[in-house]
C-alpha cells in the first residue's frame, strides 16, 4: 500500500511457512507469499510520506481532531470485521494458542477504541488557555512528521499497532513494515487502511528490514523510528541515519526479567506465577521471567513442585483445547536452543524435569536448568524461548547485584508473604527496573500502565496515554494581553 494505492506486484516473492506440521512427519505448511520490495518500493514509499505530511501542511497533520477521530472509527471498525481471518493467520503463522491469538486481537481493538477516547481528552485539555505574567498561552501537541513502523514477531498485530495506532492519530504520517513471521496476517486490514487514511498517510511495505528500512533511513528523511524488537536490528536502522539529523526514538526492546523468591513465598501461588511468567508463549515475550532465583531454604522443594508442574503443561497445536506449549514460529530456534542447553549442561547445569529440553521439530518442551551460573550462555542471552534457569540465593544483595551489572531493567517479580511491607527493597528495585510485580508475574498490561525500561530495554514510553506523547511534540501559541 503506498500512496493509497494497493500496488500490484510481479516481482520476487518469499514464501511463508509455518512450523505447524500439517502432516506427522512434521513437513512445514506453506501458507502464501510475499513481495521482496527493495529500494524502489521503500523511496516510493518514503516520497508518499513526505508528500502526504507535505512539511507540516497536509491534509493529514492539518486536520481537525475530530476528523481525525472519525478516521480512526471507521478504521477499527472495518478491522472489528476481520477478527476470524486474523485470529487464524496469528495461529498459523506464529503458532499462537486460540484464546492468546483472540485475546491478541480483542486487546488490539481495545487499545484502538482508548487511544481515540485519549487522544479526544488530550484535545479537550488543551483547549484551554494559559497565563503566565502577562503571556497567554495556547498549549497544544502537534506531530513530528514521518514515522517508521517495525513490529516484533510475537504480538504483530498488537504491539506493531501500540506504534502505528498512535504515531497515525498525533498527525503523523508513516510507513510500516509488517513483522517477518505474522505478516500475512497484515493482509485483510489493507482495504481498511486504503479507504480509512487520505493517501499517503499509512504505508504500508513487504520485505526485509534490510531491503525496505534501510535504505528508508539512509536519507534521513525519517523523524521517527518505532521499533518492538531487538537491539541489534534497532542499532542496525539507527546507525543508517546521518548523524547530523535528529532523529527520535521509540524503542521496546530486550529484557531479563528476573523472579526472586523469598523464603517466605507461598510455594502453591508462587509456583503457578513462574509457570505463567516463563511458560507463556513458550517463553517469547519480552515480558517473560527470564531468570529465577530462589532462596538457598527453599529451593530443593521449588524445583521439585516447579519441574513436575512443567512436564504436566499441555502441548499441542494452537487450536488444540487447552495446550499451553505450541510449535516455535522461528525455523532455526530449535539448534539455536539445543546451543544453550549443550552450553549450560557443559558448564555443570542439569536438566531438572524429565521432559526438558525434548523436541520434534519445533515443539520444545521447557527446560528447567539448575544451577545456572552467569558464564552460561542462556544467562546471557535473551533466548526468546523455552528454557527457564534457575539461580538460588542466600542473600537478597546476589540477585540485586546481578540486575544492577545486567544491561537490561524493564521489570522484576517479587514473591514473599511480606513482600507488601518491604518498601525499602521495592524501593531499590524501582531503581533498577520499571515495574515492581509483587507476588505476580511480569506483564505488559493493562495498557494503561507505562511500558517501558531502563539501559538496553526500551527508549521511551508505550501506554496507551504515553504513546500519544512519543509521537508528538508540545507546541504553543503565545500572546500578550496588548
Ligand atoms: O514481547 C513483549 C511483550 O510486550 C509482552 O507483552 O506481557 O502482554 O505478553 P505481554
Amino acid at each position: 500500500l503506498v500512496n493509497g494505492e494497493l500496488k500490484d506486484w510481479n516481482g520476487k516473492t518469499t514464501e511463508v511457512i509455518s512450523t505447524i506440521s500439517s502432516t506427522s512427519d512434521y513437513k512445514h505448511t506453506v501458507l502464501g507469499s510475499t513481495p521482496d520490495m527493495g529500494e524502489p518500493e521503500a523511496m516510493d514509499a518514503l516520497e508518499a510520506a513526505l508528500g502526504a505530511y507535505d512539511k507540516g501542511k497536509g491534509v493529514w497533520p492539518t486536520m481537525k481532531v475530530k476528523d481525525r477521530v472519525e478516521r480512526m472509527e471507521n478504521f477499527v471498525k472495518k478491522m472489528e470485521t476481520k477478527r476470524e481471518e486474523i485470529v487464524k493467520l496469528l495461529m498459523w503463522e506464529i503458532g499462537k494458542s486460540l484464546p492468546d491469538s483472540q485475546k491478541e486481537f480483542d486487546r488490539t481493538v481495545e487499545y484502538i477504541y482508548d487511544t481515540i477516547e485519549d487522544y479526544k481528552e488530550l484535545d479537550r485539555s488543551s483547549a484551554k488557555f494559559h497565563k503566565s505574567g502577562d503571556v497567554y498561552a495556547h498549549i497544544r501537541r502537534g506531530p513530528l512528521g514521518v514515522v517508521l513502523c517495525l513490529g516484533p514477531y510475537n504480538y504483530p498485530l498488537n504491539e506493531t499497532f501500540a506504534l502505528l495506532i498512535p504515531a497515525i492519530i498525533m498527525g503523523n504520517t508513516t510507513i510500516f513494515k509488517p513483522a517477518k513471521h505474522g505478516v500475512l496476517l497484515i493482509t485483510p486490514l489493507l482495504e481498511a487502511f486504503q479507504s480509512s487514511f487520505p493517501k499517503g498517510v499509512v504505508n504500508i511495505l513487504f520485505g526485509r528490514g534490510r531491503a525496505v528500512a534501510a535504505p528508508i533511513m539512509k536519507t534521513g528523511k525519517v523523524d521517527v523510528l518505532a521499533l518492538i524488537g531487538n537491539s541489534k536490528s534497532a542499532n542496525a536502522l539507527q546507525d543508517q541515519h546521518p548523524k547530523s539529523n535528529r532523529l527520535r526514538l521509540v524503542l521496546g526492546l530486550e529484557a531479563k526479567n528476573p523472579a526472586i523468591i523469598l523464603p517466605d513465598a507461598d510455594l502453591d501461588l508462587t509456583i503457578n506465577e513462574v509457570i505463567a511468567g516463563t511458560t507463556s508463549f513458550n517463553g517469547q515475550r519480552c515480558t517473560a521471567l527470564k531468570v529465577v532465583y530462589v532462596h538457598d531454604d527453599i529451593k530443593d522443594e521449588f524445583l521439585k513442585r516447579f519441574s513436575a508442574k512443567v512436564d504436566a503443561l499441555k502441548f499441542g497445536n494452537p487450536w488444540d483445547d487447552g495446550a499451553k506449549l505450541t510449535p516455535l514460529p522461528e525455523p532455526g530456534k530449535p539448534a539455536y536452543i539445543q546451543e544453550l542447553l549443550d552450553d549450560a549442561l557443559a558448564k555443570g547445569a542439569s536438566v531438572q524435569n524429565k521432559k526438558g529440553g525434548e523436541h520434534s521439530d519445533n515443539y520444545i518442551w521447557p527446560a528447567v536448568l539448575y544451577p545456572v551460573s552467569k558464564d552460561m550462555r542462556v544467562y546471557e542471552e535473551e533466548q526468546f524461548g523455552p528454557i527457564i534457569p534457575v539461580l538460588s540465593f542466600s542473600d537478597i544483595s546476589e540477585p540485586l547485584d546481578d540486575m544492577a551489572e545486567s544491561n537490561y531493567g524493564q521489570q522484576v517479580s517479587l514473591f514473599g508473604k511480606d513482600v507488601y511491607s518491604l518498601s525499602p527493597l521495592i524501593d531499590t528495585l524501582a531503581n533498577l527496573v520499571c515495574r515492581v510485580n509483587l507476588n505476580s508475574s511480569c506483564q505488559r498490561g493493562p495498557d494503561v500502565y507505562p511500558f517501558t525500561g531502563r539501559k538496553d530495554s526500551a527508549q521511551a514510553t508505550l501506554s496507551v496515554h504515553d504513546a500519544l506523547r512519543s509521537f508528538s511534540i508540545r507546541t504553543f501559541v503565545a500572546f500578550k494581553d496588548n
